[in-house]
């Protein structure tokens, strides 16, 4: 498989600059299962059907006496199953676990050749990539496998969230970074209880209206993660990396998870997890450009001829640019139609 980078060609000086931030395969979506559940481990060859990325997660939300069922439940599902253009990926535990090297090593000997992507957990710095890129290339060798494995960190605690342009630049390996906002939370000491978006009590009033300072508020709850999301942005365009939005645990609130979702995507995230196969479809709308955004894109490029200068369109103008946000948009709708 091709790295990442292969994807962003350097910018030729005073040439119009082209979109960087390619997705290298569609991954709107990263659907967790958990591979000890065999119930859930049975719906896997139809989810697959439906899904950009399929992620057998060993970390939370698996309990510690099940830890073994789910890494043994991943190899044999891998090898049973026929992913089609899905992408396998899977969530190791910690580098602090009792857990992870039995992971890599299990899983990278005996399906190294199917799985895409290891997504680790509360990295920390570029020492924990660094430290799992040595062990892959070992393994890998060992295996005597040829694809190199790419490496995806999860943002989810401060130390992360400071160090995240060395963890964005830290490997060849770096195909994205997700927010985790269930561990960010809790390492931050926030006060919040939930895992994704945002909250109730975390809001700014509009100005009042009349002359009684009580009347006529509205309020607008914020979001919570845009600090986060936009740092892990500019270190992923940075590297020539994908950022994603983590987990939105509210099953039920549709509304709020598309919200979350799409402040996500319009400030560059190029897709989010799925907890739950209700959330697949929501990822796929949110984090694919609507058809009258990818028309009004073309128009804009057509109309610009070479690039430069400016013009009015409808009564806006555009210039060089807007051209560059436009292209970001085609070239994504174009990719996900190939
Ligand atoms: C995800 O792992 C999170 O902590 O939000
Ligand atoms: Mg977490």
């Amino acid at each position: 498989m091709r790295s990442p980078k292969d994807f962003f060609a350097p910018l030729a000086v005073g040439a119009p600059q082209p979109p960087r931030q390619i997705p290298v395969r569609p991954s709107r979506m990263i659907h967790f299962f958990d591979p000890g559940n065999e119930k859930m481990a049975a719906k896997v060859p139809d989810i697959a059907k439906k899904t950009d990325v399929l992620l057998g997660n060993l970390e939370d939300a698996v309990r510690a006496d099940r830890k073994e069922a789910a890494r043994a439940g991943l190899v044999s599902i891998a090898k049973a199953t026929d992913f089609g253009r899905t992408q396998l990926w899977t969530r190791v535990n910690s580098l602090d676990s009792p857990w992870v090297l039995d992971d890599l090593i299990t899983l990278v000997t005996e399906i190294g050749d199917k799985l895409d992507v290891i997504m680790v957990p509360k990295v920390e710095g570029a020492q924990d990539i660094h430290y799992v890129d040595r062990l892959l290339a070992q393994l890998e060798a060992r295996a005597g496998l040829t694809k190199p494995l790419l490496v995806h960190a999860i943002l989810e605690t401060a130390s992360g969230v400071a160090n995240v342009e060395e963890i964005a630049g830290a490997s060849p390996r770096m195909q994205g970074i997700s927010l985790g906002p269930a561990d960010l939370a809790a390492s931050r000491r926030m006060k919040t209880t939930r895992v994704g978006g945002g909250h109730p009590g975390y809001l700014v009033r509009t100005d009042p209206v009349g002359d009684d300072l009580n009347e006529g508020r509205t309020t607008y709850q914020q979001d919570l993660w845009h600090y986060t999301v936009a740092r892990m942005v500019d270190a992923c365009a940075m590297n020539g990396i994908l950022p994603y939005y983590g987990p939105f645990g509210d099953i039920r609130d549709v509304v709020a998870c598309e919200d979350q979702f799409r402040n996500a995507f319009l400030l560059g995230c190029v897709g989010a997890w799925s907890l739950h196969p209700v959330q697949i479809d929501i990822a796929k709308k949110v984090f694919s450009p609507s058809p009258a955004d990818v028309a009004w894109a073309r128009r804009v490029i057509a109309e610009m001829g070479d690039g430069t200068g400016a013009v009015m369109i409808d009564g806006k103008m555009q210039d060089d640019a807007s051209v560059k946000q436009c292209r970001v948009v085609v070239e994504l709708a174009d990719e996900l139609a190939a």
